[in-house]
C-alpha cells in the first residue's frame, strides 16, 4: 500500500541531470589495475547513461568529465584522459547524430590539447542542429572560474558603455556563463560516496537536489540511474517556501 501511494505521488522526471562521475581510480585500484583502466571502464558507463537519458527523454545531461583541478594529476594520467576523450568523440559521433543528441562543452576548453580541442569543436558543430537532447561535457571546468570569467565579461560590457551595473540581475548574469541558456540542474548525482561539489556548477546548483551513491562510476548503470531519478521524483522541492504553499501551487496548476 505504502509503495502504491509513493507511485501516485511521483513527480515528473528532472529536465536537467548533472553527474559528478567519480570513483574510476578506486575501481581500478580494487582490481590491482592502473588508474587509466578505471577511466576506460568509466567511458563505457558514460555510453550507457547517455543512452538511458535519451530513452527517458531527459533533455539535458551534463557530465563532469575533467575539472580545472584535474590538470594537477600526474602527466601520464592527464594524457590518458585526453586520449580517452579523443577516442570517445571519434567513436560516438555517429551515435550522437543517429540519436539526435547535441554535444556541447562548458569549461576552459582552449586549454585542451589541440587535436582534442579541434575534434570537440568539429563534433559540436556537426551535432549543433540536434534538438532532442543536449549532452554537455564539463571539460577543464571550474565553477569559480566560470563565475569570475562571467564577471569579467560583464565588466568589459560596462566599460564599453553597453551595460550598466544597475541592470545586472540573476537572469542577465546567467548570459555571461559558459552556457547561460541551459536551465539549472534539477538533480546532481555524485558517485563514489564523496559528499562535495568539487567546484561543479557553483552558480547553477543553488537549488539542485543532490543524490550521492557509494557506487563507483564504472559500476553505475541504467538501473542505478533510474533509482536516482525515482528518488528525486519522491522529493518535495520547496525553493524556500512552505510545504503548504507548494501543495497549493500544485493543485491550482492541475485544475
Ligand atoms: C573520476 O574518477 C574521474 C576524473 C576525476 C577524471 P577519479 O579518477 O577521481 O577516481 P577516484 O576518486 O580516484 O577513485
Ligand atoms: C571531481 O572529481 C571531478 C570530476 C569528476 C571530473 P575529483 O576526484 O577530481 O574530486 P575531488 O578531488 O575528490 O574533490
Ligand atoms: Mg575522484
Amino acid at each position: 500500500m505504502a509503495e502504491k501511494s509513493n507511485i501516485t505521488t511521483l513527480k515528473p522526471l528532472p529536465r536537467h541531470v548533472a553527474i559528478i562521475m567519480d570513483g574510476n581510480g578506486r575501481w581500478a585500484r580494487r582490481r590491482f589495475m592502473p588508474r587509466i583502466m578505471g577511466h576506460r571502464q568509466g567511458a563505457v558507463a558514460v555510453k550507457e547513461i547517455v543512452t538511458a537519458a535519451r530513452e527517458l527523454n531527459i533533455p539535458y545531461l551534463t557530465l563532469y568529465a575533467f575539472s580545472k583541478e584535474n590538470w594537477s594529476r600526474p602527466a601520464e594520467e592527464v594524457e590518458g584522459l585526453m586520449d580517452l576523450l579523443f577516442e570517445y568523440l571519434q567513436k560516438e559521433i555517429d551515435e550522437l547524430l543517429g540519436k539526435r543528441i547535441r554535444l556541447r562543452a562548458i569549461g576552459e576548453i582552449e586549454a585542451l590539447p589541440e587535436r582534442v580541442y579541434n575534434l570537440l569543436m568539429e563534433t559540436m558543430e556537426k551535432t549543433s542542429k540536434n534538438y532532442e537532447m543536449q549532452l554537455i561535457l564539463a571539460l577543464s571546468y571550474g565553477g569559480r572560474s566560470e563565475i569570475i570569467e562571467a564577471a569579467k565579461k560583464f565588466a568589459r560590457r560596462c566599460m564599453a558603455g553597453d551595460m550598466d551595473p544597475e541592470e545586472l540581475d540573476e537572469s542577465s548574469f546567467r548570459s555571461f556563463l559558459y552556457a547561460g541558456d541551459i536551465p539549472d540542474p534539477d538533480l546532481i548525482i555524485r558517485t563514489s560516496g564523496e559528499k562535495r561539489l568539487s567546484n561543479f556548477l557553483l552558480f547553477q546548483a543553488a537549488y539542485s537536489e543532490l543524490y550521492i551513491t557509494s557506487t563507483l562510476w564504472p559500476d553505475f548503470n541504467k538501473k542505478e540511474f533510474i533509482k536516482a531519478l525515482n528518488d528525486y521524483r519522491r522529493r518535495e522541492r520547496r525553493f524556500g517556501m512552505t510545504s503548504e504553499q507548494i501543495l497549493l501551487r500544485c493543485t491550482s496548476s492541475e485544475s
